[in-house]
């Protein structure tokens, strides 16, 4: 099984693509709808279910979503309705596509296209990546290997959460110059370092497009790096879901591997913020999601994947 269809799923928007999980590589364009408001479990996984059925999609899925996931079920909900807590997204999506899906945390996943594909990839010792977009996600990987469902974005920083500091989100919103936003974080950064030693970080998320500007201000005792494939690794590296959970196997590797993107074409493919509307082809959006249809109904079974 080589190509799975990977979302994005996120506070703004779900996207997707169909993704070569041997090279990286998205076939095709993107597809996005934004994600409805309320974004109750049913509204979004009709999105999501419209995503697939863009692609005709019956095969399996793989989801990125912006939330801690424990085998399928939804644990926390920041930047998403409250109602998902305690849903089992992976069963729900699954009803609604009739397709064997895998449900990660978003910044696991794009971690995991880091580590695949991208600028982690080969690293040894401790990884962490972090996204700076709307919130800060991160993803810990020793020696390749992922410790799912970090929630170190949300460690506290001068008595707030780090998200309220450090994402990009928070940049926009104070409208903080690129200075004062690489203090803070610096300072997030050096935090981490202090309790985890990572031999490296990855930045990811909105941030990592401006990786020219913020770079300038961040200073940390690791390397770091920014993520080599912006904001498709999200998708990416939800393709790569199940592959991780162990739902399809590891395709057979090619004699010789067709090129990934340069570093330079990633990110301007993928020039815009994780939530904020995306520009640049290729990528088809649908404005308006059509109204949730009944037949998906929330199910409290546990899905079947291990993570
Ligand atoms: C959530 C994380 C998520 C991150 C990025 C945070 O608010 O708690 O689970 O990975 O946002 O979407």
């Amino acid at each position: 099984m080589d190509v799975i269809l990977g979302i994005d799923i996120g506070g703004t928007g779900i996207k997707g693509a169909p993704v070569n999980i041997q090279t990286g590589e998205m076939i095709g364009e993107r597809f996005r709808i934004k994600t409805p408001r309320p974004a109750t479990p049913q509204a979004m996984v009709e999105t999501v279910a419209q995503v697939a059925a863009h692609f005709s999609w019956k095969g399996p899925i793989g989801c990125g979503f912006p939330a801690v996931v424990k085998n399928g079920v939804v644990m926390t909900a920041g930047n998403i309705d409250q109602s998902w807590i305690g849903t089992d997204g992976k069963a729900l999506i699954e009803a609604a596509t009739g397709c064997p899906v895998a449900l990660v945390n978003d910044a696991d996943a794009a971690g995991l296209a880091e580590i695949e594909f991208g600028v982690a990839k080969g690293r040894p010792g401790t990884v962490i990546m972090v996204t700076l977009g709307t919130g800060i996600g991160t993803a810990m990987f020793l020696e390749g290997r992922l410790f799912p469902n970090t929630e170190l974005g949300h460690l506290i920083l001068r008595g707030k959460d780090a998200e309220r500091r450090a994402a990009n989100s928070a940049r926009e919103k104070h409208e903080w110059s690129w200075k004062k936003f690489g203090r803070n974080v610096t300072e997030y950064l050096n935090e981490l370092d202090r309790l985890l030693w990572p031999d490296l970080f990855v930045i990811g998320g909105g941030a990592s497009n401006e990786w020219d500007k913020l770079q300038p201000h961040v200073n940390t005792r690791a390397e770091i790096l920014p993520a080599r494939m912006a904001n498709i690794a999200g998708i990416v590296g939800a393709a790569l879901a199940p592959l991780h959970l162990g739902m399809v196997s590891r395709p057979e590797p090619v004699v010789q591997a067709a090129s990934l993107a340069e570093p330079e074409a990633a990110q301007s493919e993928a020039a815009s913020n994780e939530e904020a509307e995306p520009s640049s082809p290729p990528e088809s959006e649908a404005e308006v999601p059509k109204p949730a249809r009944p037949r998906v109904r929330a199910r409290k079974t546990t899905g079947g994947s291990t993570q």
